[in-house]
């Protein structure tokens, strides 16, 4: 058996990088897809999630920044920028570390979660704290590429997106062919494109006989696309999807329409009560935005929308680690026991 080398080796034909591109990766894609037991009882469907938290540094970011450094590296760039909330500045800040390069990342103030800002401070980045949301900042780095000698690692280079690609071709290589339906959180919607555009190659080539509906879930106080105008001031407990305008809207709704998909919203409330089911019962620590996929399936299927005898895929998009305040919070804090068998047994009721 081999290791897996990395998205840009394992689907190099697929991707724009020339036989002497020289690939900087972490080794990574090839996360898991796991069977879900309970989301599968629960709607009489065969459900999966594609655990992207797997990644190198814990998020969906590296498949697109493998490219992207691997890029700004081709083209001699000294410094790469990103607007984040917290996962993109994780992952550019890894990526450009290994390539040597200056990596600058813009923050909402107060709105990255610790482990995130943790990431970014370890691997080196410059980090400065926007006074604003994820769309001033992402404003102030387009402005910034624009101007100085600096390239743009958002999502907004095409060649993130590509890099991202890759996760709807490892879920039909996994199940041999394409789900009939995909499932995934939505913030400034590159990823919803980014699988869109892999199933379809997929099925362009003979690669799969179909293509997957697309359903995406925007958090209900950050949920533009849904509401079909930008959100000023947007709100929920989810920062990674905290986003009022994203940058891939157009695309987005394509992917909607042209799957026959939907793009709907669920509430700070769905999002923890998915997030405690994933962690409890299906053994999946995921950081609240992605759960926002799983909700989005439960509320569907309460609503009756969800057929069953489908075959499903969510994607959970970003480690639990990452965020784990909402872990810890309202869970009762740990008794403390003395060194006593018959005390601990008495506390862990099995007296
Ligand atoms: N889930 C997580 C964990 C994310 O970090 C993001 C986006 C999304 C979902 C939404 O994906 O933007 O492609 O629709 N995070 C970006 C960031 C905005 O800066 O890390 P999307």
């Amino acid at each position: 058996t081999r290791q897996w080398r990395g998205v840009i080796e394992e689907y190099r034909d697929r991707l724009p990088v020339g036989p002497d591109t020289e690939v900087v990766t972490l080794r990574e894609g090839g996360t898991p897809l796991v069977p879900a037991q309970v989301l599968s009882e629960r709607t009489g469907c065969e459900v999966h999630l594609k655990v992207e938290g797997a990644n190198p540094t814990g998020s969906f970011k590296d498949r697109g920044m493998t490219m992207a450094i691997t890029r700004a590296k081709e083209e001699g760039a000294q410094a790469v920028i990103c607007a984040s909330t917290g996962n993109t500045s994780a992952s550019a800040a890894a990526y450009a570390g290994r390539a040597g390069m200056v990596c600058a990342v813009l923050v909402p103030k107060g709105k990255i979660a610790l482990g995130k800002m943790g990431q970014a401070l370890v691997h080196g980045a410059k980090i400065l704290q926007v006074d604003g949301n994820f769309d001033d900042c992402l404003t102030l780095a387009r402005g910034l590429a624009d101007k100085y000698p600096v390239s743009l690692v958002n999502s907004v280079n095409p060649v993130r997106i590509e890099g991202q690609k890759t996760a709807a071709f490892e879920v039909v290589d996994m199940l041999g062919d394409a789900p009939d339906l995909h499932v995934l959180p939505v913030g400034n919607a590159g990823n919803i494109t980014a699988y869109w555009r892999g199933y379809q190659e997929y099925a362009a080539d003979g690669s799969s006989s179909r293509r997957p509906r697309m359903w995406g879930f925007q958090a209900s106080g950050s949920a533009p696309i849904v509401r079909g105008e930008p959100v000023k001031d947007p709100q929920t407990i989810a920062t990674a999807i905290r986003i009022g305008n994203p940058a891939s809207w157009e695309f987005a709704e394509r992917a909607r329409d042209e799957s026959g998909g939907r793009i709907d919203e669920v509430t700070d409330r769905q999002i923890l009560s998915a997030y405690r089911l994933l962690a409890s019962r299906e053994g999946v620590f995921v950081e609240p935005a992605s759960a926002a996929s799983v909700a989005g399936l439960l509320k569907s299927a309460e609503l009756g929308l969800v057929d069953p005898g489908q075959r499903i895929v969510c994607t959970v998009t970003g480690n639990g680690l990452k965020d784990p305040d909402w872990a810890v919070a309202g869970a009762p804090q740990p008794v403390v026991v003395p060194v006593d068998a018959d005390v601990a047994a008495e506390r862990l009721g099995l007296a």
